[in-house]
């Protein structure tokens, strides 16, 4: 429930102004609340899942100590991602000169709370330096350069991860390949290449590929498929689809499970690796309530299938969601609010690990 604070020293027009700012038309100031008290991770662990976690980066660690108490409450995240930290323009923004100083943090903070680890990511179009994406490089240059990459990062981590976001977003949402600086120089094969170099590095560390709109049925989906298929009968280390995820309100895809469950049947877990669920603000109860219903479908999802192994939201908080600053005029996708309190959405979670 929002609280507003109204010192009765002040004028009340003052007070009148700043509760008509802060409340929206249709949101009433007593909005329902979550009242699960059981912990997230504690509610995915009772059924069976590895874990509940969730993203976050060094920028908000470092300047918000409330942020960083909630994340480090092993009961609410057993998992951590790094949001930008481990990305080819934070690891190596400049061509063999490493940087690991942020991701280092993310891992420290992890063990020192007892959470595990997943790692993102090593070989991605976006977020390149322009070394990598405007270098020119010829097919065996940029092989070698790529292999580095993923031998270096993979490697420094080397059994402080449980998993890695090994190749990210492969694919355009009609199956075909993505254009960028690895599959329009080396092709298809880049993706190979990039798992057996990253199954050198950490032998142990489950590696995935991970993409968005593949989590309902549909040409990107089977795209996967084919691809995770062949991958697995030439023998080429995959262990896991990572499904993103970052769904808007009202349009988790009714083929969520099915999905998942087809994506299983080809020998690889699944993983949420980037929940939130986005709407249109201003936020109502009828919204909240709405996406209260969405996190537990999806949430429902992944305890029915048991190669399911957990679940990563984008971000706990509102405060620091990455969605007002891409879409405008949507926001408010992730359970707990700007405020650090809890929303209904965290009782669509609950419920969704318990049936
Ligand atoms: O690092 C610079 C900093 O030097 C500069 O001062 C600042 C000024 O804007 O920008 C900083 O870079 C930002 C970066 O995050 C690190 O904070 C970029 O502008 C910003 O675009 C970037 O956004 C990230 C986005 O990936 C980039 O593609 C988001 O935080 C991050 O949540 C988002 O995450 C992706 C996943 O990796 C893959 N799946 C989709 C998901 C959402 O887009």
């Amino acid at each position: 429930m929002r609280s507003f604070i109204v010192h009765t020293t002040f004028v009340s027009l003052l007070a009148w102004v700043t509760l008509t700012l802060a409340l929206p038309s249709s949101k009433t100031a007593n909005a329902p609340a979550a009242t699960s008290t059981i912990g997230t991770n504690d509610a995915a662990q009772a059924a069976g899942k590895l874990y509940f976690g969730s993203a976050t980066d060094n920028p908000f660690l470092n300047e918000d100590p409330t942020y960083k108490s909630i994340l480090s409450n092993k009961s609410l995240f057993g998992q951590l991602s790094p949001e930008n930290a481990m990305k080819w323009d934070a690891t190596e923004p400049e061509q063999g000169v490493f940087t690991f100083t942020n991701g280092d943090a993310i891992v420290a903070l992890a063990q020192a709370n007892g959470q595990i680890m997943r790692g993102h990511n090593t070989v991605w179009g976006s977020q390149l330096p322009a070394w990598v994406s405007d270098s020119g490089f010829d097919n065996a240059t940029l092989i070698s350069v790529m292999q580095n990459h993923v031998s270096t990062v993979i490697g420094h981590y080397r059994g402080d991860m449980y998993s890695w976001d090994v190749v990210n977003e492969p694919f355009n949402d009609d199956g075909t390949f993505a254009s960028n600086v690895f599959f329009d120089t080396i092709g298809e094969g880049y993706i190979e290449l990039a798992l057996q170099a990253a199954s050198t590095a950490d032998p142990n560390a489950k590696l995935y590929i991970n993409d968005f709109n593949i989590e309902g049925e549909g040409a990107k989906a089977t795209a996967m498929a084919n691809l995770v298929s062949g991958l697995k009968e030439r023998g080429v280390p995959i262990h896991g689809i990572g499904l993103e995820s970052h769904f808007i309100l009202g349009e988790v895809p009714t083929t969520l499970q099915a999905q998942m469950e087809a994506f299983t049947a080809l020998g690889v877990e699944v993983a949420v690796t980037e929940l939130d669920i986005r709407m249109t603000l201003p936020e109502t109860d009828a919204l909240l309530a709405q996406q209260q219903t969405d996190y537990q479908t999806v949430i429902s999802a992944c305890r029915a299938v048991a190669d399911c192994v957990g679940v990563t939201v984008w971000e706990y908080t509102d405060k620091y969601s990455w969605v007002p600053g891409t879409f405008a005029g949507q926001g408010a996708a992730d359970p707990w609010d700007e405020n650090f309190e809890l929303k209904p959405a965290y009782d669509g979670i609950i419920a969704g690990f318990s049936s």
